[in-house]
């Protein structure tokens, strides 16, 4: 897909940008809410109405009355999830029709058709229960919602993971295998009770044996961003800093998570950085805009991105500008807003409704 903004708002200073925000925001008043994910870059954040992660977020649009335009500066699933979550009369638009999520695109339709036709003679609907991560399209949490399960996002997995398995013996989990791992050892099962289903060889590169012993049937898929920390990292800062707290997301590899202090959603993250004392080093291994933005929240803590090397930046959510921001408020009349068609959306809503209820 092409797309380039008006050569207007590309050549627009900064100043200028924020004023022309401003002031559509205030000739629009009660009408618009802009929600602005926690990764998205600090000048952004500061034009948001909410900022928060993507279940904060879905829960906020959920909740929206009056508004008639969301502005979702996020990414491409998020806009959808508000979409799916919002009745007919409201229209979301993402400021950046390019800001996708590589490891959303890691589960396709046709693959997941494919490995939901393997796992059928184990029980299909009755034995195992899909368990969406937010990050997929909306086809796959219809899919979802089909069968009977539920959405989850890093802060309601837990939940989501014992929603699945007190109900159904298997939760087949996908796209993220981390946050689907380290979700399944902190419930407590063994690592030979968790398989990895690899979409790119034959029958996912499982036998029987080894599903009829899963309990959790992991997607092979994974966030480019959170996969680059290694447990060297968590070594080296130590070293470096006495005293540190290492918190960490759960995208991050299971051998990553075991040595950092602590594993949390971004929100998780962002309270712990809140709720630390003055005087505190957390060194953080998730997305750079987020533990900048943090940096800049509390400059009596001494908080650091986790590597000291690698710049963990999604480009995704560093897509959206201020000329983006600028253009939708100024034109949405004209943008395609994001709309989830019949029958995805309502079969979509019964698994994000669910997820709204569990949490
Ligand atoms: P949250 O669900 O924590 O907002 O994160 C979404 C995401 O894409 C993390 O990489
Ligand atoms: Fe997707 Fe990773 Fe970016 Fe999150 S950080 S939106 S999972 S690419």
């Amino acid at each position: 897909m092409y797309f380039s903004l008006p050569a207007e708002y590309r050549q627009a200073s900064d100043d200028e940008l924020q004023q022309r925000i401003t002031a559509a925001r205030q000739k629009l008043g009660k009408k618009l809410c802009i929600l602005t994910h926690h990764y998205q870059r600090i000048a952004v954040v500061a034009h948001g109405d909410h900022v928060g992660d993507s279940y904060g977020l879905s829960k906020i649009a959920a909740e929206q009355k009056d508004v008639e335009i969301i502005v979702f500066c996020g990414v491409h699933f998020m806009a959808e999830a508000a979409d799916i979550l919002t009745d007919e009369s409201k229209n979301v638009f993402l400021p950046n029709p390019l800001a996708g999520c590589p490891m959303a695109d890691m589960a396709e339709m046709a693959d997941v058709m494919e490995a939901w036709k393997f796992l059928k003679p184990f029980g299909g609907d009755k034995n195992i229960m899909p368990v969406s991560y937010m990050n997929t399209a909306a086809g796959l949490k219809a899919f979802t919602g089909r069968h009977g399960g539920l959405i989850c996002t890093s802060s309601n997995a837990a939940a989501a993971i014992d929603y699945g398995l007190s109900r159904r013996d298997k939760v087949f989990f996908f796209p993220d295998e981390h946050l689907g791992c380290n979700t399944g050892i902190a419930y407590g099962l063994k690592p030979e009770e968790m398989v990895l289903w690899d979409f790119s060889r034959e029958n996912g590169g499982l036998t029987t044996e080894d599903i009829d012993r899963a309990r959790i049937i992991l997607w092979k898929g994974h966030c480019h961003v959170h996969t680059n920390f290694t447990p060297e990292h968590v070594r080296e800062v130590r070293e470096q800093y006495p005293g540190v707290k290492v918190v960490v997301h759960p995208e991050c590899p299971h051998e990553v998570v075991k040595l950092a202090d602590v594993a949390g959603s971004t929100r998780f993250i962002v309270e712990f950085c809140r709720d630390a004392p003055s005087g505190s080093t957390i060194a953080i291994g998730t997305e750079i805009n987020l533990i900048n933005r943090m940096a800049h929240e509390y400059p009596d803590k001494k908080i650091i991105e986790l590597s000291g090397q690698i710049c963990p930046v999604c480009a995704n959510m560093y897509r959206t500008t201020l000329n983006d921001l600028a253009y939708t408020l100024e034109n949405y009349a004209d943008i395609k807003p994001i709309k989830v068609s019949e029958p995805t959306r309502s079969e979509a809503l019964l698994a994000l409704e669910k997820m709204l209820e569990i949490h």
